[in-house]
């Protein structure tokens, strides 16, 4: 038998490029490949590339710029680039870096194995379709190889929405979902190997509405209430949700369903009525409040996480006033924020543009908000006795570390042997960014 060949994998972005990841490994696995920290020993090179952030081109082309050494050392390392990127600039990517062999769109991943056959000796090939098949179904099956006690797994990808500041629509296509069944056996077979929690995954994961197993829709709440039923798994999260997609059905989940964990991902990116139009998002900020006063009737305890972007094309000081506002009222347990950055081809791109001092100023201004309010449910743990799935060892002999019901990492000093397990857990202290605790 040959030895097997080195793959080296770099990740950017989102929790879907990191599952997304893992499955072209699982892929690349079944050809021979396993996978290594140093690109110098890589006999392929990976980039799964992410385009949400500004100037994500630019930094993969300097990224490749690095590998131009080991290319030259070794003419027959293969060099491929996934994910978003890829997917709007591939045949410019090819253009411009003669040394990439390949360029793989987030929906041809089932392919790569026999994109990496067909490159090599001056071969380069691009594949950036969108087949209609399922492409994780078609990934092969996986070796019953031990898994981290959490787990993400993508039931939906796409985006039908089109935001005017967002290049999802473009990247990844329009919506589309996974059938039940798939999902159900993909996280059986994560449960066997030792998953306790699944994060489902979507770019808008409550727009989910998969075929069931008597071909009739499915709804996201549907699709979790089937999962609840899986002995074994104990926790169920879902992430990215839209506010226009969060039915009935899926807020009362989060009232019932014990094994559903009471946080919730909604990103809302202003807080002024004027410029959500402005953005297509099809909400207002008093239907945004209604709608977390609803989930919060549901369930009391939730934590609200969000999105924001400040400065979008024509943001006044008024309508960021709004924003503030808003996140006043609902007292985020923790945010993302961004200033607007131009993506080429969305609509946004085309209009005026503020100063970039001003949209620094205004992020100082949220963040620090935003930062005020986490902490200050971050502390409100202090003294509390919660439930924690212990994930991982820590650098600390003795230490491990996992995640609350909240999704607040928690330290405590427990053996290895308790990994995988949920411990209740008596909250001593808050730290920074995590809280410590002692097994009860
Ligand atoms: N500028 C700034 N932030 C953006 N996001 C998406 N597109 C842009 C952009 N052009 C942010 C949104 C989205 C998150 C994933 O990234 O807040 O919810
Ligand atoms: Fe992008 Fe989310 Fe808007 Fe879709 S809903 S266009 S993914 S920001």
């Amino acid at each position: 038998m040959s030895a097997p060949k080195k793959l080296f994998v770099k990740t950017y972005g989102c929790q879907m490029n990191v599952y997304d990841s893992e499955r072209m490994i699982e892929t690349m696995g079944q050809v021979g490949y396993e996978t290594t920290e140093t690109p110098e020993t890589a006999d392929m090179i990976l980039l799964n590339t992410c385009h949400i952030r500004e100037k994500a081109a630019e930094k993969i082309y300097s990224e490749l710029g690095r590998f131009k050494r080991l290319k030259s050392d070794n003419p027959h390392l293969k060099i491929a680039v996934a994910g978003c990127v890829a997917q709007a600039e591939g045949v410019e990517i090819m253009q411009r870096q003669p040394m990439v062999d390949m360029v793989v769109g987030p929906q041809s991943y089932h392919r790569l194995a026999a994109l990496e056959k067909a490159s090599g000796n001056g071969k380069r090939v691009v594949d950036i379709d969108f087949p209609e098949e399922d492409k994780f179904d078609q990934l092969g099956a996986r070796p019953k190889a031990k898994r981290a006690p959490s787990a993400f797994l993508t039931v939906q990808e796409g985006c039908d929405k089109f935001c005017a500041f967002c290049v999802v629509p473009y990247t990844r296509g329009s919506e589309s979902s996974r059938p039940v069944e798939r999902i159900l056996n993909e996280a059986r077979d994560l449960v066997e190997r030792g998953v306790r929690e699944i994060t489902l995954l979507g770019q808008n994961v409550n727009a989910y509405h998969g075929i069931g197993s008597k071909g009739q829709e499915t709804s996201l709440a549907a699709l979790i209430w089937e999962l609840d039923k899986l002995d074994g798994l104990e926790r169920i999260r879902f992430t990215t949700s839209h506010p226009n997609d969060m039915n009935e059905d899926l807020i009362e989940a989060h009232g019932n369903c014990t094994k559903l964990m009471p946080y919730l991902h909604l990103p809302v990116q202003s807080g002024s009525d004027r410029i959500l139009k402005r953005m297509n998002r099809s909400h207002t900020a008093q239907s945004y409040m209604d709608l977390i006063d609803k989930i919060r009737q549901a369930r009391p305890d939730i934590l609200i996480s969000g999105d924001f972007i400040v400065g979008f094309p024509e943001e006044m000081e008024e309508d960021f006033d709004a924003t503030m506002d808003l996140i006043r009222r609902v007292e985020y347990g923790q945010a993302y924020s961004f200033k607007y950055s131009i993506r080429p081809g969305t609509p946004a791109a085309e209009r005026n543009q503020l100063d970039e001092g001003v949209k620094t100023e205004r992020l100082y201004r949220l963040q620090n908000l935003i930062a005020e309010q986490q902490k200050s449910l971050q502390d409100s743990m202090v003294g509390r006795n919660l439930p924690v799935l212990l994930e991982k060892s820590t650098r600390f002999e003795g230490q491990l570390v996992g995640k609350s019901e909240y999704l607040h990492a928690v330290h405590v000093n427990a053996p290895k042997t308790m990994i995988g397990t949920i411990q209740h857990v008596r909250i001593t202290q808050s730290n920074r960014n995590s809280l410590t605790g002692k097994i009860c």
